[in-house]
């Protein structure tokens, strides 16, 4: 699909800032001088069984674009399918969560649109706001950055094994992470001032590190030993019932850009590739930069470790030790 979105035509507009030619978070558009408007849409089936979580974690997911490009949200527009079959409180339950989840983050659900369908599907397009001189894109890291992450790894492995049956207890962490926002990470580097930021999604961490090596057209090299993952992430994508389907596809989209060290277990390659919902920031920080950005996270409250530096290109976008 991303192949596909790929081939949309190029803009010739000037004041389109970030199109579509870096597979950034989201679309930005100089309306002045001083004011950018952002906008970005996603939508999904549920990933999660209950349905006020998975407003909360939709409306995560969507506002994690924004705050990837160093924006600030303004409202959210909703776009739902849902069955005849399906009592309607399901979706005032859904809507719940998102409002309570935007109102954290300031905003409004403005309006959206509904249709009926087989199969739910919810999700919401934000708009926000920047200053063109400070829009945070995924393409514009540094040779000799560090790279910093926020949020463990391996949601994607962990709500796959709850919706097969093989999880009986909701692992507390994982939603915990999902539902919370990006924003103060968000604030964080917008203060300190960083090269280059995505957020970690469907391409999982290898995915988006790959999309921000191209981008600038550098190398990106993940420390495995440092990205820190859910507990029971190891365990579980063991068991092939367990493992998204998506673990296997980014792998074969990545093959022949990204290299693995000889010591890098199978486990671990797997769940570098695990498709996350509402994962953290991957920041890739000037390096005298980095501990001011570590410690003005931890004084936010926000887990952040670094788990990589930015190289001048190999032959790989990624390497992975
Ligand atoms: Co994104
Ligand atoms: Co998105
Ligand atoms: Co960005």
């Amino acid at each position: 699909m991303m192949q596909v979105l790929h081939q949309l035509p190029k803009s010739e507009d000037p004041n389109l800032i970030v199109g579509n030619e870096s597979a950034d978070d989201a679309a930005v558009y100089r309306l002045s001088d001083d004011l950018a408007v952002v906008s970005t849409l996603d939508f999904f089936p549920p990933m999660v069984d209950d349905p006020y979580d998975f407003g909360v974690i939709t409306a995560a997911n969507a506002l994690s674009d924004i705050y990837a490009m160093g924006a600030t949200p303004c409202f959210a527009t909703a776009m739902v399918c849902f069955p005849k079959s399906l009592s309607l409180d399901v979706l005032a339950t859904i809507m719940r969560g998102s409002i309570d989840k935007l109102a954290e983050a300031g905003i409004v659900i403005a309006g959206g649109h509904s249709i009926e369908d087989k199969e739910v599907k919810f999700g919401l397009s934000v708009t926000g706001t920047v200053r063109p001189d400070k829009v945070i894109k995924n393409s514009s890291a540094k040779a000799g950055d560090l790279l910093v992450l926020t949020k463990p790894i391996g949601a994607g492995v962990i709500t796959s094994a709850i919706k097969s049956g093989k999880l009986k207890e909701e692992p507390l962490l994982v939603f915990e992470a999902m539902r919370e926002l990006n924003r103060a990470a968000s604030e964080a580097m917008v203060e300190v001032g960083v090269n280059a930021c995505t957020d970690i999604t469907g391409f999982g961490l290898l995915g988006h590190a790959s999309e921000m090596a191209e981008g600038a057209a550098l190398t990106v090299r993940i420390y495995s030993r440092d990205v820190r993952f859910f507990e029971e992430a190891g365990r579980l994508v063991k068991s092939k019932k367990n493992r998204p389907r998506a673990i296997e596809s980014n792998r074969v989209f990545l093959k022949g850009r990204v290299v693995f060290s000889a010591d890098v277990d199978e486990t671990t390659r797997m769940l570098l590739f695990d498709p996350q919902t509402s994962g953290g920031l991957l920041i890739s920080v000037g390096r005298e930069r980095a501990e001011g950005l570590l410690s003005l996270m931890a004084a936010k409250g926000v887990d952040a470790f670094t788990v990589g530096e930015v190289t001048g290109r190999g032959e790989y976008a990624v390497e992975v030790y």
